[in-house]
């Protein structure tokens, strides 16, 4: 039997009395259901109650299909919607096509400083970027266009180049545009020189509204990621210390760190960002971390950059760290509480770091829950209780919690450039430290103490443990 509405068809499955079973073709055309009649539940059919049953059916389907079909809208509507909240550009794209001068990923607006950002119809406009040191061209400008208006803004674009680029032949950078009580703003193009015809339309990114409290952002997943229990432990022990959000930037992982990956952002808990380098930046390998790369780190800056920029207004604090770093407060319960003790609106909390060995012995404790959770899922942060005695100086290894609304650029270790007042704040490492986990082939003699801080968050054990389960035969990884 086939019923068309609306162009879609529709076609039902029924095998039993009380339920109907629908199976479901997606096609680019449309939603196609497939209804077959198994079994009509009657035995004597006399031809009114074949009649019966057969509209019977028709007009459980007609219901069943308006209701799915609803059902199917709303969720495209909440896509759509969910898309134009939160607009992800997911290429590098070349500004100037075919060449590797500049290559742009996102754009973001931020009203001018001023007392009350949101009232400034002053605006900068900032575009990052990856520029080609090597390139004669260093003239560009940005096309601004407004929201449903057609003629569009020429402005000059003053180029920004991030520090740490560790002498590669590319860099991070930024290209900000400035212009003056202008409102409505949609997209920018950056072109060459006088260009007409700009390559790339970026739509412009404006602080959103507070949605939450702590956003982590995690350095681009690389070289096939495939430490699942590394990431699953990072964001069960932050969801203990209050992280609401994970921003994670794709750029190479393993079929394992995507099921993972996937759960989180099912669950609303972490947003993941394509970070598809071109080509042209990989060349000598992928492998960003080596001397030859012609990108320092996968684009680490701009990556940053981009988290920092996308958190403007979003989230009233962001943190940095790795993947194989906790930020663990030492007389606090949660990362909340611990800034409360600390001195107000700092742009900028920057945390100290030390190293929490991974081929040291285990800890001594011998719990059930650390033998039956910690041990088979790899939650290191319970098994691994000792650390070097030395904790690193400040801005050498350190982590930071900033405020987006008051730092202009970040970089890896710290904050490079604060809006106007912007301050940073050094905690002591008695109050806060950042454990970095990490597996270290020494020799020599190093001076170790114990550290059994994250026993307090040992309740992550157990949401560890139900994510693992819900995920049934993953591999916890490393795979390779
Ligand atoms: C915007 O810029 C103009 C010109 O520089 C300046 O006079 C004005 O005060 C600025 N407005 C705000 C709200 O900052
Ligand atoms: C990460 O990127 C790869 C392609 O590089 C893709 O196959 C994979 O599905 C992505 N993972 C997630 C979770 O989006
Ligand atoms: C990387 O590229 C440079 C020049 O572009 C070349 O000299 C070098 O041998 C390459 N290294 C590898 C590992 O391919
Ligand atoms: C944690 O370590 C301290 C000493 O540093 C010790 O007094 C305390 O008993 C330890 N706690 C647990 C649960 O092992």
């Amino acid at each position: 039997m086939t019923i068309k509405q609306q162009g879609t068809t529709f076609t039902f499955h029924s095998s039993s009395k009380d339920s109907i079973n629908t199976s479901k073709v997606v096609t680019q055309s449309g939603v196609h259901f497939v209804v077959m009649q198994q079994e009509v539940p009657t035995k004597r059919t006399t031809p009114k109650s074949v009649r019966w049953s057969v509209s019977f059916l028709f007009m459980y389907a007609t219901i069943y299909c308006f209701h799915v079909h609803l059902r199917l809208r709303l969720i495209q509507t909440k896509d759509l919607q969910s898309r134009e909240n939160n607009i992800i550009t997911d290429h590098f794209r070349s500004v100037i096509p075919g060449s590797s001068d500049v290559f742009v990923f996102s754009a973001f607006g931020i009203h001018s400083d001023s007392d009350d950002f949101s009232q400034s119809d002053n605006v900068t406009v900032s575009i990052s970027s990856v520029v080609d040191m090597d390139s004669p061209v260093r003239d560009y400008k940005c096309i601004l266009r407004r929201k449903e208006s057609p003629t569009a803004i020429w402005t000059k674009a003053t180029l920004q180049l991030y520090p740490e680029s560790h002498g590669r032949r590319f860099t991070a950078a930024a290209f900000s545009c400035m212009v003056k009580d202008v409102i409505d703003l949609d997209t920018v193009s950056l072109v060459a020189d006088n260009k007409e015809n700009p390559a790339v339309v970026l739509p412009i990114m404006f602080p959103s509204e507070a949605k939450r409290t702590f956003t982590v952002c995690v350095p681009p997943l690389n070289s096939r990621y495939s430490k699942a229990y590394q990431l699953v432990e990072m964001v069960e022990v932050g969801r203990l210390l209050g992280a609401d959000h994970y921003f994670f930037y794709n750029y190479s992982t393993e079929w394992n760190v995507d099921v993972v990956l996937n759960h989180y952002k099912s669950r609303g808990l972490a947003t993941i960002i394509q970070w598809s380098l071109p080509l042209a930046l990989q060349i000598n390998g992928t492998d960003g971390t080596s001397e030859e790369a012609r990108l320092h780190y996968f684009g680490q800056l701009v990556m940053l950059n981009d988290c920092l920029n996308r958190n403007r207004g979003a989230s009233k604090y962001v943190i940095f760290q790795d993947l194989d770093e906790l930020l663990i407060p030492k007389n606090h319960q949660s990362w909340n509480d611990m800034l409360n003790s600390l001195p107000a609106n700092m742009a900028a909390y920057m945390f100290r770091s030390s190293f929490f060995h991974l081929d040291w012995p285990n800890t001594g404790l011998d719990s059930n829950v650390i033998n039956e959770i910690a041990k088979p899922y790899k939650a290191y942060a319970f098994i691994k209780q000792y650390r070097e005695e030395r904790i690193f100086g400040r801005s050498v290894r350190s982590k930071y919690i900033v405020d987006p609304l008051q730092v202009q650029v970040v970089g890896v270790h710290n904050v490079w450039k604060f809006r106007k007042g912007g301050k940073s704040y050094h905690v002591p490492p008695e109050v806060a430290l950042v454990h970095h986990y990490r597996e270290m082939k020494q020799n020599q003699q190093i001076r170790s103490q114990r550290d059994n801080s994250t026993l307090r968050y040992i309740g992550a054990l157990y949401q560890i443990q139900r994510t693992w389960r819900s995920l049934l035969h993953i591999p916890l990884g490393p795979m390779n």
